[in-house]
Formats: structure tokens, C-alpha cells, sequence
């Protein structure tokens, strides 16, 4: 697991500046104005902050861009990374330039100068994202990070919020990041098994069990491979009575298509096929991790999608759960199979206050909204624009497309209730459109389809390479902000 990077806060003691022997980080505003610990840091250094503050290098400078001055004379430190932010400043600034600290962490750590920086928080919770790494199988030992201590500002209280948040989309990225002989279905319900120690209940249905409930489309989707199916249930119940909040991911550990084989070139790239059930864990950690005030459930179908001899064949009819039979036209399709069942089960034990499916379901989603945002579909626009204000505050791309009777009548079978294709035009529509079949009438739902952002081949704001966790904040916020008790005032 990748670990995050310790944070401390402490107490102003502007002897410490001189000595620290990490990292130190300072504040620097347009106008210039020191505070009393970039003071310090300026006459350690014989003045070269406030020359630096006056040089067109330093004008050049965006908000949340950080210069670094590798060995100060006059100080212990390894560098003095200088980061270019106004006093007050918004929220995704500040996490941004918490970004450039993060990203910068070594070994030994960094000394971050709170001193009157507002957005603390922000700043904190950016550099901590920024700082995750993914090296637990390269065979040269990485050096582990160095803490974050955090001199001066006024947040301490905050920091077991920031290391949820963290700590979330750090097991979500592990999860999308991790190969697919490592991550196995059996070895990702372990993963979430272990949630158990945080207070969440943890249950794992077996094939005994999911063939009894009657989830024939998501067995036929694991049925040739040796790594058994299973669908892992979470809860944490940190409401009252209420009803839930019902969380679905797709998790499939790696889609080769099955019979339907994709191509080779980027077959590699379907380890992360399982992105929607790691958002999903990495939401439940949060909320664990936090001790949200809410009721919520999440469900993982764990499979995988393999050619052989006892894999599902095109043209195969199966009948889901709900008693809907589908004709499998193309296996590659899976994810809608496997969702459907998840979905139908979510609702029939739980009924849900909402439910939100997430998953990377469609690689028509990259070409309609490419990596900048995840597909959403709703069929309930209160619950669609609190996550899309959710998101927006997150800083995570999210955007609602349509559903409709003429996208769902592309879904007819001949032969049995629907297909699990519609046809090249707006696939990620009738995707979204197969699901809808599988959402009850008075059910709230929101559909995501994450194919486009859940692991990038370029850096990110937050995220080297990889697994982003996109979604875990999102999804995180729009709990509290819609579904969790508040302080009575
Ligand atoms: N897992 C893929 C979708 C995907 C594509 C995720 C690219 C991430 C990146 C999904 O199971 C799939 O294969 N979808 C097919 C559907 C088609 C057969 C209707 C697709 O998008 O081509
Ligand atoms: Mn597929
Ligand atoms: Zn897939």
C-alpha cells in the first residue's frame, strides 16, 4: 500500500527554520509582503526571498507555481521551495499549490510555513494527494516519504478530515493501479475485507451464493475465468434508521473482452477496468475513516472477463437477476452485465435513498468528453446537480448527457428482452440506457461512466501517471452535503 506522508502540526518556533534538514516551504504574495516566518527565512538567507520577490522570474509566476532555492546558504534545509500564492486565496489555488509541495516531498520531509497563509487545509490536502507514489514493485527500494509538518496555522483539528480524504483516494488509486495477476477477484475482496478494522461491515457473496440470488449476468461474464466471481457488500452505518445511500461499482479485474477479444495494443491498459468498485472503496474508507453521520452500502461485482472454453459465447441469452433476459451480442459488453445484477440486488435489499453506479464502462464516453470529464446520467436532476456541484467544488470533470426512449429502443433483441449493445451511435448512452432497465421506478440514481478518468497516461494536478481516484471527493461531498445529519444548532 502506498503510505501517506505523516503530517504534524506544530507551534510557531522560528528557531526550527534554520535547523530543519528537509524541506522548507514558504508563501510568497504579489505584493510581497513577508509574514514573520518568511521574515526569518529572508535573513537566514541573507535577503534572497525578498530578492527573488522583486525579480521578473518571480513576476512570471502563477498562483499555485513554486520555485525552488536548492541549498540556501545560511540555512540546514535542502531547498527553500517558494510558493507563489496571494494570503486569501480559492480553495483549488491553494490545493494546487499544495500540489507543487507534494509533488516536490523527498525522504526527508518538508517543513511547510504556515505562518498567515489562509486555505491551510486546501494547501495540506493537495500536497498530501500530490505526494502518492506507486513503486511497491519496483525491486530498487524507494526511500520512504518524509512527513509534512506544518508550522503556525491554525488547523490540527482538521487533520484527521485530510488524511480520510486522503487516505480514500490513495487505497483507490492502489487498487486501479495494482496488475491484474496481483489484484485478483479473491485478492481484491481481501483488500476490502480488511476495511473491516475501521468499523464498516464487510460481507463477500461467493458463486454458491450469487447463482442462488439468481445473478446469472454477472456469473456468465466471470464463468471463463479461474479467478472465482464475487460481489462484496460494505456498509457503514454511521446514521440513524434511515435508509441508505447505495454505492455500485464495476470490478472487473481485467477485460480482455472474452470471446469478443479486443485487440492487443493497450490490452494492457484493462487493469483498470475495476476503477468504478475502487472508487466505491475508497468512498467507503473515507467515510469510515471520518465517521460520516450517514447511512451508506457499497457493492462491488468482482470478475473477470477471459476467452476459454466455458466463456460465455456471443448470441448467448441470460437472464439477470431481476428476471430480464439478455442476448449477449458482444462480449466486451460486460460491465453493463455485471453492473445490472449489482444494481437489481442494491435495490431489492437495501432500497436505497439513492444510488449512484460508477464504472469504466464505455470507451465511447473518451471519445464524446476525452479525459477532461467523467459521462453523467441521471434520472433525477435534484440528485444529478448536487453531484455535479459536488464535483465542481472537488475540481473533478463531470458532465450530465442524456437518456431517452429512442436510445433505449436501440437496445431490441430479437430474440430476448434487450441486447447488451445498441450499435456504434452514442454508446455511452445506451449503456447507460441498458442500466436504466435495471433502476426501479422511485429509485434516485445517478450513473457514471468513468472510462475517460479514472487512470491517465499523463500527469495530473493531483496524480502522477495512473489511477487519479477521480470521484472518491466527489462522491465524498456530495454525501455530506446531501445525506448526512448535521450538528443541531
Ligand atoms: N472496459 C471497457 C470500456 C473501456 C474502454 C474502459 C477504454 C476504459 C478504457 C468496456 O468493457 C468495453 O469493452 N466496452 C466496449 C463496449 C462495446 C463492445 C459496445 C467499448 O467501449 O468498446
Ligand atoms: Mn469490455
Ligand atoms: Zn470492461
Amino acid at each position: 500500500m502506498s503510505d501517506l506522508p505523516a503530517l504534524d502540526f506544530i507551534d510557531t518556533d522560528l528557531d526550527r527554520i534554520g535547523e530543519a534538514t528537509g524541506r522548507v516551504v514558504v508563501f510568497l504574495s504579489k505584493e510581497g509582503k513577508l509574514d514573520r516566518m518568511a521574515r526569518r527565512v529572508n535573513r537566514l538567507t541573507k535577503g534572497a526571498l525578498v530578492r527573488f520577490s522583486e525579480s521578473s522570474r518571480f513576476q512570471k509566476l502563477k498562483e499555485g507555481e513554486a520555485v525552488d532555492l536548492a541549498f540556501p546558504a545560511g540555512m540546514a534545509a535542502e531547498a527553500v521551495q517558494i510558493v507563489c500564492l496571494e494570503r486569501r486565496t480559492r480553495g483549488e489555488v491553494a490545493r494546487k499549490a499544495g500540489a507543487a509541495i507534494g509533488k516536490a516531498l523527498g525522504p526527508s520531509g518538508a517543513l511547510v510555513l504556515a505562518g498567515v497563509q489562509k486555505g491551510i487545509e486546501d494547501v495540506v490536502l493537495g500536497a498530501l494527494l500530490r505526494s502518492y507514489t506507486f513503486e511497491r514493485h519496483m525491486t530498487k527500494d524507494a526511500d520512504a516519504l518524509g512527513g509534512l509538518t506544518v508550522m503556525g496555522g491554525e488547523v490540527a483539528a482538521a487533520s484527521g478530515l485530510l488524511n480520510a480524504l486522503a487516505s480514500g483516494v490513495f487505497f483507490t488509486r492502489d487498487l486501479v493501479n495494482e496488475p491484474s495477476n496481483v489484484l485478483t477477484t479473491t485478492e481484491f475482496a481481501a483488500r476490502l475485507e480488511a476495511l473491516g478494522e475501521l468499523g464498516l461491515t464487510i460481507e463477500v457473496l461467493d458463486e454458491a451464493e450469487l447463482e442462488k440470488l439468481g445473478m446469472r449476468t454477472l456469473l456468465a461474464v466471470g464463468q471463463g475465468s479461474e479467478s472465482p466471481s464475487k460481489v462484496v457488500v460494505m456498509s457503514w452505518n454511521g446514521g440513524g434508521d434511515e435508509k441508505p445511500v447505495a454505492l455500485v461499482g464495476k470490478g472487473v479485474v481485467f477485460d480482455t473482452g472474452g470471446i469478443s477479444l479486443k485487440p492487443a495494443g493497450g490490452m494492457e491498459d484493462m487493469t483498470m477496468d475495476m476503477g468504478g468498485a475502487g472508487v466505491v472503496a475508497g468512498v467507503m474508507k473515507t467515510l469510515a475513516m471520518r465517521k460520516a453521520r450517514a447511512n451508506v452500502v457499497g457493492l462491488v461485482g468482482l470478475v473477470e472477463n477471459m476467452p476459454d472454453g466455458k466463456a460465455q459465447r456471443p448470441g448467448d441469452v441470460v437472464t439477470s437477476m431481476k428476471g430480464d433476459t439478455v442476448e449477449v451480442i458482444n462480449t466486451d459488453a460486460e460491465g453493463r452485465l455485471v453492473l445490472c445484477d449489482v444494481m437489481w440486488y442494491a435495490q431489492d435489499r437495501f432500497e436505497p435513498v439513492a444510488m449512484v453506479d460508477l464504472a469504466t464502462l464505455t470507451g465511447a464516453v473518451i471519445i464524446a468528453l476525452g479525459h477532461e470529464n467523467a459521462g453523467v446520467f441521471s434520472n433525477d436532476d435534484d440528485l444529478s446537480k448536487a453531484f455535479l456541484n459536488a464535483a465542481a467544488s472537488e475540481g473533478e470533470g463531470a458532465w450530465r448527457l442524456p437518456l431517452g426512449k429512442g436510445y433505449d429502443a436501440q437496445l431490441k433483441s430479437r430474440v430476448a428482452d434487450m441486447m447488451n449493445v445498441g450499435g456504434r451511435p452514442a454508446g455511452s448512452i445506451t449503456a447507460a440506457q441498458f442500466l436504466a432497465r435495471f433502476v426501479k421506478d422511485d429509485t434516485p440514481w445517478i450513473h457514471l461512466d468513468i472510462a475517460g478518468v479514472a487512470s491517465l497516461k499523463k500527469e495530473s494536478t493531483f496524480a502522477p501517471k495512473g489511477a487519479t481516484g477521480w470521484g472518491v471527493l466527489a462522491l465524498n461531498r456530495m454525501i455530506q452535503d446531501r445525506f448526512e445529519a448535521r450538528d443541531e444548532v
